[in-house]
């Protein structure tokens, strides 16, 4: 096939104009910037030198232009499964950082040691990320709307695609299940939904089981953002400790499942909250003034380094850190 092999050749240059900067020392932080004397103009280079999951955008630039790179950003899982090497043989340029960006979590991060003392910073969903990139976000919104949608029938609901009955969460929902009915999508049931289905069905459960596959530090994904806040269903949350979603998701917005002795207490209280309309409201009152924001674009992702990159630039090296923020 042709396309693979040409796609495989895109490669990503993004060159980010530093108008953040600029906003900055315009409202008076002089001299907290200095310019780099053999770069007059201000802009950042950064090149991705892999596709992460293969090809899927149609930029300009290619790896001709390495030596003039500020950043080089390599994808861990193309160099996980050696699709992809760093490349060691070609000179590194002193000013040139290299940046090690996943989405995944540490359990499905293998082979990492051989990268230890590499990477100058880490892009990844961890909030102790050189350069965190959350799987989403609230925006302020400026105009009020409906907050809960008017269509619900299901007390709770489950997707699930990769369903391994060791996991935490396959145990958690065989547990919950014996005290409420849970409807489950996906290869389990034989009823995968379509992703235009995925919403709307969503929408029409009180309550919605983000169960993450891996229970790891921040690790918060699409599961919570899109599925259940955008979807308009009282998150069923179960993965980083309370405290991790505190820190970014909306307050009272979810319900946590180490906030319960027991999945029979936790069935109940879900019962109870169905019926009790004011309270379940309560859990929506944020959609009132914020709306949320998925990622699913790389290239909005790279660009989440430029507004960082100067105030990072400025510290010392420490690839030595690095690898503490992904290893645990
Ligand atoms: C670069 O930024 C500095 C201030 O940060 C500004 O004075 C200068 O005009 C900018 N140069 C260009 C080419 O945009
Ligand atoms: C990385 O290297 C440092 C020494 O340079 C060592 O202390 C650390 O244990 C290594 N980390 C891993 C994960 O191999
Ligand atoms: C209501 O829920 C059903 C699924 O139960 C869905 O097919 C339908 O599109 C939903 N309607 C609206 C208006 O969201
Ligand atoms: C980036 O990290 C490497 C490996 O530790 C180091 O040799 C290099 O000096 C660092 N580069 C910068 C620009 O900090």
């Amino acid at each position: 096939m042709e396309l693979p092999s040409f796609c495989l050749r895109l490669f990503l240059l993004i060159i980010c104009l530093a108008f953040l900067l600029f906003f900055l020392v315009g409202k008076g932080r002089e001299g907290g910037w200095v310019p780099n004397s053999d770069r007059s103009h201000n802009k950042t280079t950064i090149l991705l030198w892999h596709w992460p999951f293969g090809p899927r955008y149609n930029l300009e630039g290619d790896r001709s232009l390495y030596p003039s790179a500020d950043l080089v950003v390599f994808h861990h899982r193309e160099l996980m499964t050696s699709q992809e090497r760093l490349p060691l043989h070609l000179h590194r340029p002193r000013h040139q950082k290299w940046v090690w960006l996943s989405l995944e979590s540490p359990d499905n991060s293998r082979y990492l040691e051989p990268f230890n003392n590499t990477f100058n910073w880490t892009m990844s969903y961890r909030r102790d990320a050189d350069i965190t990139i959350p799987y989403g976000k609230l925006l302020p919104k400026d105009y009020d709307t409906d907050i809960i949608p008017k269509n619900k029938s299901i007390l709770a609901c489950w997707v699930v695609s990769h369903y391994e009955p060791q996991h935490r969460r396959s145990l958690v929902y065989k547990s919950l299940q014996r005290s409420i009915p849970v409807e489950v999508y996906g290869r389990l049931r034989g009823s995968v939904l379509a992703s235009s289905d995925l919403l709307p069905t969503i929408s029409s459960c009180y309550f919605y089981l983000s169960f993450e596959n891996s229970i790891s530090k921040d690790y918060i994904t699409e599961k919570l953002w899109r599925n259940a806040y955008q979807a308009g269903a009282v998150p069923v949350v179960l993965g980083p400790p309370p405290d991790d979603y505190i820190a970014v998701a909306p307050p009272n917005s979810f319900i946590h499942i180490e906030d319960f002795p027991s999945t029979k207490e936790l069935g109940n209280y879900l019962r109870q909250l169905q019926l009790d309309k004011e309270r379940y409201a309560g859990y929506f009152a944020w959609r009132h003034s914020y709306q949320v924001k998925v990622y699913t674009d790389w290239r909005e992702r790279l660009c989440s380094i430029c507004p960082k990159y100067q105030s990072l630039s400025l510290h010392l090296t420490r690839a030595h850190r690095v690898w503490s923020k992904v290893v645990h």
